[in-house]
């Protein structure tokens, strides 16, 4: 277990604060997922001290060898999405901070999910044996942690005469294609003919979707909207409930709650079995190559003092996330706030829904000003192929837009550098409306992108 840091990035917030508790790990936490004993709890650090000039916080110690290296590292510029140029500068400090409102052990629980979020995970700790990288924060890292970047992950199936298998016994559809301790990692099999990327999508603010009522957005489908606009729920069994939920989460909406994402992500992406998600997957099916993997033992240990784990300290960390914060708007982008309703952009890209009632103050009744309707749109073309849960091939999530102004790998695959491609690119139940885009005079669309630019 690294030793904690005194998170100097919590300064701004520790000034406007009386801190009066150190953001002190709690004793009781169990050792690291079975690695060797954690030493003795160091000393909690000192209360966090004010400063000018909030830095990130120190790198995690070098991870342990891991074969092979990032096969799948994305070109440089991709992964460099903060500060697209000609852009409003994202001002990372703004970004990645807690709720306003939270109570001192919410924010507690904010930090000490952070740690876990920003760990780098190794062989000790439970990492793979197949996966795709080494903690949530090497994906999600831009224009802080939490963020999004230009990273990819692939998914795969096979698809004839309409129906879609996702070869769940070659491994599908998720490919992991990385490996530690000499396991094969996954390719892509041959009788693959659906092969699609998907980019990382930001977490900031996700406490807020999740605190959406299911309510909320099965009213979104009943709404009048433009001709050939239309929307659907995705109904998906919640993992870490067992109930039927509205999802909200990931490009298909496939999952309803931050604790169900944050557990399939450790499983999927970083090879972390919990309570949820505890076997270990074989790489391409095959079983023989991890079966000593699969002990019984989970990666990521329940504290028997308060039946918690990491996987519940991240779901903590991502619902006090607050939402990515807005620029400020000028006469142009008024203008083009106007066009984006009356174009119809705004009948799938909602520009607010509203919380219900929630146990934690800082989520109840609160505007969200998301800019999607959470609900699954046959976008024809432009969908991934790929089916998942209810949401069909063609089908997916509306993006939330808050925050795009600091991304520049746009669409499900990244494949959109600006939002005007990603615009040009809508089909489907979007046609229409993009063709509207289209005819606008070259100042009018101005206007739109300047508005887009201040989200
Ligand atoms: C290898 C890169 C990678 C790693 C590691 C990773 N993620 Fe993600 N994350 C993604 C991608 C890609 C998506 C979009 C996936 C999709 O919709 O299919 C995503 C989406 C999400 C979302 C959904 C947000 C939304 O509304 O769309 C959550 C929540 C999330 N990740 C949490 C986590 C957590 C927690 C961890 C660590 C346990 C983690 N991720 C690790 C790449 C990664
Ligand atoms: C029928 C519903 C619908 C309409 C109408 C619509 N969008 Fe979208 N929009 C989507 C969906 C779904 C996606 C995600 C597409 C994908 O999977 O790549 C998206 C993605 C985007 C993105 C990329 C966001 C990201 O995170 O990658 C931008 C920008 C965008 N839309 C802007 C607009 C604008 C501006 C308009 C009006 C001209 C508009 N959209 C109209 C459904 C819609």
């Amino acid at each position: 277990m690294p030793s904690r840091v005194p998170l100097p990035w919590l300064a701004p917030l520790a000034a406007a604060l009386v801190v009066t508790t150190a953001f002190a790990q709690p004793a009781n936490r169990p050792a690291n997922r079975g690695g060797p004993p954690a030493p003795p709890t160091p000393t909690p650090p000192a209360v966090v001290a004010p400063t000018a000039n909030p830095t990130p916080p120190p790198a995690a110690p070098p991870a342990a060898p891991v074969t092979p290296p990032a096969p799948v590292t994305p070109p440089a510029a991709a992964n460099n999405i903060n500060n697209r140029p000609g852009n409003p500068p994202a001002n990372g400090a703004t970004f990645g901070l807690p709720l306003a409102g939270l109570t001192e052990a919410q924010l507690i629980a904010f930090a000490d999910g952070r740690e876990d979020f920003v760990q780098r995970e190794t062989p000790a700790t439970g990492l793979g044996p197949i996966f795709n990288d080494v903690s949530c924060a090497a994906c999600h890292s831009a224009p802080s942690v939490g963020g999004a970047s230009g990273r990819t992950v692939t998914r795969f199936g096979h698809s004839a005469d309409g129906v879609f298998d996702p070869l769940d016994a070659l491994g599908g559809s998720l490919l992991q294609d990385r490996s530690v301790n000499g396991v094969p990692r996954e390719t892509i099999p041959a009788s693959a003919n659906v092969v699609a990327r998907r980019v990382t999508t930001p977490v900031f603010g996700a406490g807020l979707i999740e605190a959406i009522p299911d309510s909320t957005i099965v009213a979104g489908t009943l709404e009048s909207k433009p001709p050939g606009v239309r929307g659907r729920v995705s109904v998906v069994t919640d993992v870490a409930t067992g109930a039927l939920r509205i999802g909200r989460f990931g490009w298909k909406a496939q999952h309803a709650s931050l604790l169900s994402f944050s557990a399939d992500a450790y499983a999927n992406e970083m090879g972390i079995t919990n309570r949820f998600f505890p076997d270990e997957n074989a790489p391409n099916g095959n079983t023989a190559a991890i079966a000593r993997f699969n002990d019984g033992v989970l990666d990521d240990v329940t504290d028997p003092a308060d039946g918690r784990s990491d996987t519940d300290r991240l779901a903590d960390y991502m619902r006090f996330l607050a939402a990515p914060p807005r620029a400020a708007m000028n006469a142009s982008a008024l203008a083009g706030e106007r066009r984006f309703a009356a174009l119809g952009c705004a009948s799938c890209h909602t520009p607010t829904l509203t919380t219900g009632r929630h146990p934690v103050a800082a989520l109840s009744e609160k505007t969200v000003p998301l800019y999607s309707d959470l609900l699954l749109h046959d976008m024809g073309a432009l969908g991934d192929g790929i089916v998942q849960g209810t949401a069909g091939a063609r089908e997916m999530r509306t993006a939330p837009l808050w925050g795009l102004r600091t991304r520049n790998a746009l669409l499900h695959d990244g494949r959109a550098r600006t939002p005007d491609a990603a615009i040009r690119a809508h089909d489907g139940e979007a046609a229409a409306i993009r063709d509207a885009y289209l005819r606008l005079a070259d100042a009018e669309r101005q206007q739109l992108l300047d508005f887009l630019n201040t989200l």
